[in-house]
């Protein structure tokens, strides 16, 4: 058995207005429901988990930085502050803990400003453009790669209790 995993989902600006926010984007999907979801993956593969947003750079660089020591990896959208913040990428960074970068849409795809992620240089992998599924995507990565940090090699252990 694994100890209880603990993960930090960091949701940046604006992510509080999904459902309400460009909807041809993002979907009707709300950040409770991802919440939801992310906590009922969360009880199947036996995690703590602790969901945080904020639409302040500062307080998102505190939260990075506050779980050194306390959690074993980060979920994060850092939303528009993936273009833009230095801040959050030295963060990620100095902490040392596994980050996996997730966006809803392919930010690829959207305009020339979004194309640069600061954070994915010190992020274990990205994933963007799945909507809300990114999320769940990016948390299964995320466990895989706590499970490898801890010396657990085998991608197989995900079987669901029934
Ligand atoms: C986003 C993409 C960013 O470019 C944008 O600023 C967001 C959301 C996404 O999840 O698709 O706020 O991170």
């Amino acid at each position: 058995m694994h100890p209880k995993r603990k993960i930090l989902v960091i949701h940046g600006p604006n992510l509080n207005l999904l459902g309400l926010r460009e909807p041809d984007v993002y979907g009707a999907v709300t950040q409770k429901d991802i919440d939801k979801t992310l906590k009922t993956i969360a009880e199947e593969e036996n995690l703590s988990l602790k969901v945080f947003q904020s639409n302040s750079e500062g307080e998102l660089v505190d939260a990075i930085q506050g779980a050194a020591g306390r959690f074993d990896g980060i979920l994060i959208n850092p939303a528009a502050y993936t273009h833009t913040s230095v801040a959050l990428r030295d963060a990620a960074a100095a902490v040392g803990l596994p980050v996996v970068e997730v966006h809803l849409s392919n930010i690829y795809k959207r305009e020339e400003f979004r194309h640069h992620s600061y954070m994915a240089p010190v992020a274990v992998g990205q994933v963007s453009g799945f909507g809300a599924y990114s999320y769940v995507l990016g948390l299964y990565g995320l466990i895989q790669e706590i499970d490898k940090r801890a010396g657990d090699v085998s991608p197989k252990r995900r079987k669901k209790k029934s």
